[in-house]
């Protein structure tokens, strides 16, 4: 479609075909390559859109003005549209069979190219800060330039599905108060309210559930939620979701949504439905409640079989009630030198694990590692466990810490997988269902919330948690949730969950997590007193939109789909945001620092 009229060009630089051979037309952009051949000149013009090649020989000014189109220098330049001469076209270039022969040309903007930091074209070569330091200039490059409108065509396609499915788009508060997520706050002081902060919501959690008690039935946004966590490749303190709630709906309704999503924006086959897993079955298969399935090499838990075992590590961490976790390695995915298997201990050091013990098999020899405590019995038994067993290697993490067990072989799995070069192309979605509803936190002694504080219970649980001992670390260990991810190529996507809408349950829900009333009734006063006034069961779930660019874009960094994003220390090297605040400001704001 055609542009409105208006603007200063006519056509974008990579619009320019055969069929627009003799007409005239204005072309704006930055000088992308410059070639004085003595009695030629070119120009290639970029924008966003491509590339086109301005030639001179029509030119009717004075071409000393070329002195000032130096490269990344802005110009508009207007002439007739003609072909290349056939030995000088460039198939490989969308606009490369036509060129653009040039009457006139005016530069906008010139670029001081002695002291530009980097030229945004190809690989960048620049470190990474001095890129996020410009990023305006790397916001030049066709990759972030392709990564942001798809962006953008991916939030235009959940609004298209979510408006067809009668869901609106609703604005809510960013100054607010505290909605745990399971991180810190961002807060903000007020002028108004000396010592008192808004909160920067860390999602929009009980707004939405509000928004359902006044009847609004299918919410959505596209929303801004911030977090002040610890950050990762796929974390950002402040980040993007595609934000749902629903009254009257079943796991089954959000799941039907999610895969409706996911079809459309992935692209997947008609029909597409999420395989299930429950979470403790990922947690045994592959040690993580987010399993990257586009690769085998699942775990075996073969703790029962080293009970008894002469290697003292293994059968003290069985007889401890730990936890033996196995991964085999058949020979033909890959053998390991003494090099490759003392590197596996850095691969589980972070996640607790002192170290992997292994062995080796060879036809009817087993050798290395901790070959010499395998007896006939105990291989036996492994290889009850495994399917390809055979020629390979065993490896194995264990641990009296069923958490640390569980994290190294997750580690260790991830690690191999990479190592081996084993992952498939693709995408691999799964749906892991029944979380478990709350975590005991030792050091605090008490329960936290492994989703969030608003996460109903199983139906037929009720009586069993309105009785139960808050203070007690085994009471409501294993109670299990109606909570649901969504998850791919080891990325938690989205998570959601069916939410309390019965007060007695809410308020119980608070003083498990050690909340003593007068707490609650500060903190979350005015939404416990809502489940008073008729509420629908409701529930929802949130996709984090970054790391849907980020898979769509298979990047593996969520800095590279956000415009401005910001380091692993939270700061925008940019603008250097934080910064410390005006004496005048802290004054406004009641603040009494001292720097
Ligand atoms: P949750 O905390 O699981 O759920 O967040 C939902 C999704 O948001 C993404 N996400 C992040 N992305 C980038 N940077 C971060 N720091 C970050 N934190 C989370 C993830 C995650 O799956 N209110 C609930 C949702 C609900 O219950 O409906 C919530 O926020 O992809």
């Amino acid at each position: 479609m055609a542009e409105l009229k208006g603007l200063m060009r006519t056509h974008n630089c990579g619009e320019l075909r055969e069929d627009q051979v003799g007409q005239t037309v204005t072309l704006c952009g930055w000088v992308n390559k410059y070639r004085d051949l003595g009695a030629l000149h070119f120009i290639d013009v970029r924008d966003k859109y491509g590339l086109t090649q301005l030639g001179f020989e029509q030119f009717k000014g004075d071409l000393s003005v070329l002195k000032d189109c130096a490269l990344e220098s802005v110009i508009k330049a207007t002439g007739k549209v003609a072909m290349r001469p056939s030995d000088a076209q460039n198939k490989k270039m969308d606009t490369g069979l036509v060129e653009v022969q040039v009457e006139s040309l005016e530069v906008l903007s010139r670029n001081d190219i002695d002291n530009i930091p980097f030229l945004p074209y190809g690989q960048v070569e620049a470190t990474e800060d001095l890129r996020l330091k410009y990023r305006y200039l790397e916001l030049r490059t066709k990759k972030l330039q392709d990564i942001l409108a798809l962006r953008s065509k991916t939030t235009n396609t959940v609004r298209r599905i979510l408006q067809e499915e009668k869901f609106i788009e609703v604005e809510t508060p960013i100054l607010y108060k505290s909605t745990p997520e399971g991180a810190r706050d961002y807060v903000v002081p007020s002028r108004v309210h000396p010592g008192k902060v808004y909160a920067l919501p860390q999602s929009p959690q009980t707004l939405k559930q509000l928004l359902m008690i006044g009847s609004t039935d299918k919410y959505f946004q596209i929303c801004r939620c911030f977090r002040d966590e610890d950050l990762r490749a796929d974390r950002q303190p402040e980040f993007t979701q595609i934000d749902m709630e629903i009254s009257f709906a079943t796991p089954e309704y959000i799941k039907n949504i999610v895969e409706k999503i996911l079809g459309e924006l992935f692209e997947l086959e008609d029909g597409f439905t999420l395989p299930m897993m429950s979470y403790d079955e990922a947690l045994a298969r592959y040690g993580s409640d987010k399993p990257d399935l586009r690769f085998g090499l699942e775990h075996r838990i073969v703790t029962d079989i080293f009970k008894d075992s002469d290697f003292s590590v293994f059968s003290s961490v069985a007889k401890a009630n730990g936890l033996i976790k196995a991964i085999f390695v058949p020979a033909a995915m890959g053998a390991f030198s003494r090099k490759d298997t003392d590197a596996l201990t850095d691969v589980v050091k972070p996640h607790g694990g002192k170290g992997v013990a292994f062995f080796k098999v060879a036809g009817e020899e087993r050798s290395a590692g901790i070959s010499k405590f395998i007896t006939d019995e105990i291989y036996q038994s492994l290889c009850a466990f495994e399917e390809n067993a055979g020629d390979g290697t065993w490896l194995f993490c264990a641990d009296t810490d069923l958490d640390a067990a569980h994290a190294c072989a997750d580690a260790l799995r991830r690690y191999l997988g990479k190592k081996l070069e084993i992952i498939e192309e693709g995408y691999k979605f799964l749906w892991v269902y029944d979380f478990p509803l709350l975590e005991w936190n030792p050091d605090g002694k008490r329960y936290i919330a492994r989703h969030h504080p608003f996460t109903m219970i199983k139906p037929d649980q009720k009586a069993t948690f309105i009785g139960a001992d808050p203070k007690d670390s085994e009471s409501l260990k294993d109670m299990p949730a109606q909570a649901y991810d969504v998850v791919c190529n080891g990325y938690e996507l989205g998570g959601g969950s069916i939410r309390i809408h019965e007060q007695d349950i809410q308020k119980k829900m608070f003083e498990v997590l050690g909340m003593e009333e007068e707490e609650i009734q500060s903190q979350f006063g005015f939404f416990v007193e809502a489940l008073n006034y008729g509420v629908p069961p409701h529930g929802g779930l949130a996709f984090g939109l970054d790391r849907i660019v980020m898979l769509l874009a298979k990047t593996d960094s969520i800095r590279d789909v956000i415009a401005f994003p910001k380091t692993t220390s939270a700061s925008d090297l940019m603008s250097k945001a934080p910064s410390a605040p005006a004496e005048a400001q802290l004054k406004e704001l009641h603040f009494n620092w001292t720097k």
